[in-house]
């Protein structure tokens, strides 16, 4: 088994920490918060003063931090006492420079960025999907660490490469989300009864995850965030900080993105008015709005 240094010990992190803890591993843990330290310990997370002590003989360092600025100054202050040849590996969502500058700072062989998918539902499930970038065999030997904290890892290319489909993939939902929104307040004004849309939609060519799991409306899906005043879920300050990423990844290659642009500026919208807490289906609130 293993010994993991686990640093990041909010949503995300802690019930990872936890699923780590009952594969049998040893977990060291750090946070800045104190409940989120409570609540590892309750966990068996094995809580630590400091980061630099929670490194201390760890074979295996996980971040799970709020953005790449804190994913590098943590770096920094735990390399002078990481174990040689230690294996870092970062889930936080960041963007694919920062996690190939984060890279650098170690040998290529030790380090991986894997961002995951599933939110804090899977998280807790153990049901996450890791999504990883850096050298193959580095992947495998890892593997059975995914394994513990979720359904499927799949290796995506050289390191960036997770952080990269990670954008990619969120700038889909994103697009998803407010086209949905759109489309739903459509049929409602057009008289339309929404179960009737979803029952027709959700086996057809507009059939998305943002309808059939994450449907803005109450009642046809029953655990979707909208039954439940718009808890996330996965909440619009998420949303917005990855598409901000995506702005930032369009910008730096060139590439157009007509839709992408504009979620990233309605999304931009709904977190200035306020709503940065609701899930990310509480657009349909603004597009009825406006
Ligand atoms: N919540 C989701 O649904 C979701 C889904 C996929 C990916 N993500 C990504 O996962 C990452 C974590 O998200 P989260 O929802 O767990 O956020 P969170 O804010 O709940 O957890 C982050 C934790 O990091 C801790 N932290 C901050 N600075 C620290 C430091 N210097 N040292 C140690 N701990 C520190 C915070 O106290 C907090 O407990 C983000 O990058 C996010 O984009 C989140």
């Amino acid at each position: 088994m293993t010994t993991i240094a686990f640093i990041g010990l909010g949503n995300m992190g802690g019930p990872m920490a936890a699923n780590l803890v009952k594969a049998g591993h040893t977990v060291r843990g750090f946070d800045v918060m104190e409940e989120a330290k409570t609540k590892a310990r309750e966990n068996g997370i094995d809580v630590q003063e400091t980061a630099a002590q929670a490194v201390e003989g760890a074979d295996v360092i996980i971040t799970m931090l709020p953005n790449g600025k804190l994913v590098d100054s943590v770096m920094a202050e735990v390399l002078p006492s990481v174990s040689e040849n230690a294996l870092f590996i970062d889930s936080s969502t960041i963007a694919v420079a920062e996690a190939r500058a984060a890279a650098d700072k170690v040998a290529p062989h030790r380090f991986l960025d894997a961002p995951v998918s599933g939110g804090i539902v899977g998280a807790q499930a153990g049901t996450l999907a890791f999504m990883v970038g850096g050298e193959s065999s580095v992947f495998e030997a890892a593997r059975p660490l995914f394994d513990a904290m979720g359904r499927c890892a799949t290796h995506c290319g050289d390191v960036g490469a997770g952080q990269a489909v990670k954008i990619c993939n969120n700038m889909i939902l994103g697009v998803h989300q407010i086209a949905l929104a759109e489309a739903m307040v459509l049929g409602e004004r057009l008289g339309l009864d929404p179960q009737a849309f979803f029952d027709v939609v959700s086996n057809s060519t507009g059939a998305s995850w943002a309808l059939t799991t994450n449907c803005p409306v109450p009642g046809p899906v029953p655990n979707s965030p909208a039954n439940n005043d718009f808890k996330p879920g996965f909440a619009n300050a998420l949303m917005n900080k990855d598409l901000n990423l995506a702005k930032a990844a369009l910008e730096e290659t060139g590439t157009s993105a007509v839709l992408g642009q504009a979620a990233a500026a309605f999304y931009q919208e709904t977190v200035d008015a306020g709503f940065g807490d609701k899930d990310c289906s509480y657009v349909i609130e603004l597009v009825r709005d406006r």
